[in-house]
């Protein structure tokens, strides 16, 4: 059975694998750090160009998190010590910055997680490095229509597995692999809490949606197989079969009528290619 616990107010959450169903207070604290996250993704879209290092994109996210007064969550969770994660090419997710260097071509996620006022928003973006062949565009297309079509799902008394499942059907239509190691996650107070929202579920599964329930759904879609691998650095994950692999993620939270995406891009860069 589903537990469900009310937050009201200021109290600390355990982590106890409930559900939390959270009032204003936390839709509050949601919209303020979603809305730094997405802005954070703003404008490092001009930054993502041939030649740059994946380390300096840190170093700029970095200093973007601290002047708008948070931290990154990533900094310190399970011995990650970076400020984002930067997804090349077939990494399908958690790569780490390092002195590598963006070349022409390449498609990008870029995963940004500041923690404000206590709360965490969560979001990530594919970016396009110079010219991108139409293969790699097209997927990139599909993967945001994906996380779109599932946030259309999350509606209170609808079932979590209805989101996986339209993303699924979606990701179908184009013989592209959905990624099942690595799930959306519900967030708020902790960066990682239940529930698991897995990208390719059964419809009419899962837990019900309930108002005030947080989460994120950030579905990697594969060019090729679902399939994927872990490198020895222990984060980056790879494509078995080293096709290109795309995400994007949005934190939502599911009202009374609906849902609210706090991680929205404050000047409309929901996808590429991006005016900067
Ligand atoms: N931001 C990632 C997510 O969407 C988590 C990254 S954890 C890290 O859940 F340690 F790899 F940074
Ligand atoms: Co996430
Ligand atoms: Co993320």
């Amino acid at each position: 059975m589903t537990e469900y616990q009310l937050i009201e107010g200021d109290e600390t959450v355990y982590r106890d694998g409930s559900i939390k169903l959270h009032g204003p207070e936390g839709f509050e604290g949601m919209r303020k750090a979603g809305r730094l996250a997405a802005t954070i993704l703003d404008e490092i879209a001009q930054y993502v160009v041939p030649g740059v290092t994946t380390g300096e994109l840190d170093e700029r996210i970095l200093s973007m998190m601290l002047d708008g007064g948070s931290v990154p969550a990533t900094m310190g969770y399970r011995g990650y010590a970076h400020s984002c994660c930067i997804s090349i090419n077939h990494v399908v997710c958690h790569g780490i910055p390092s002195e590598k260097t963006l070349k022409d071509g390449d498609i990008v996620n870029i995963d940004v997680t500041p923690l404000l006022d206590g709360w965490h928003g969560d979001t990530s973006r594919m970016f396009l490095v110079g010219d991108v062949p139409l293969k790699a565009r097209r997927l990139v297309d599909v993967t945001y229509e994906c996380l779109m079509i599932g946030i259309e799902k999350a509606q209170p008394g609808a079932r979590l597995g209805d989101i996986g499942a339209a993303i699924e059907e979606h990701a179908r239509q184009f013989r592209y692999g959905v990624v099942r190691e690595f799930c959306g996650h519900g967030l708020g107070r902790l960066f990682h809490d239940a529930p698991e929202v897995v990208h390719a579920a059964k419809a009419g599964t899962g837990p019900e949606l309930k108002p005030g329930m947080f989460f994120t759904i950030e579905p990697m879609i594969n060019l090729g197989k679902p399939w994927v691998k872990l490198l020895n650095d222990g984060w980056t994950a790879v494509t078995r079969d080293k096709s290109l692999s795309a995400q994007f993620e949005h934190s939502i939270g599911i009202t009374e009528t609906g849902n609210e995406i706090f991680t929205l891009s404050p000047k409309g860069q929901h996808q590429p290619p991006y005016d900067i």
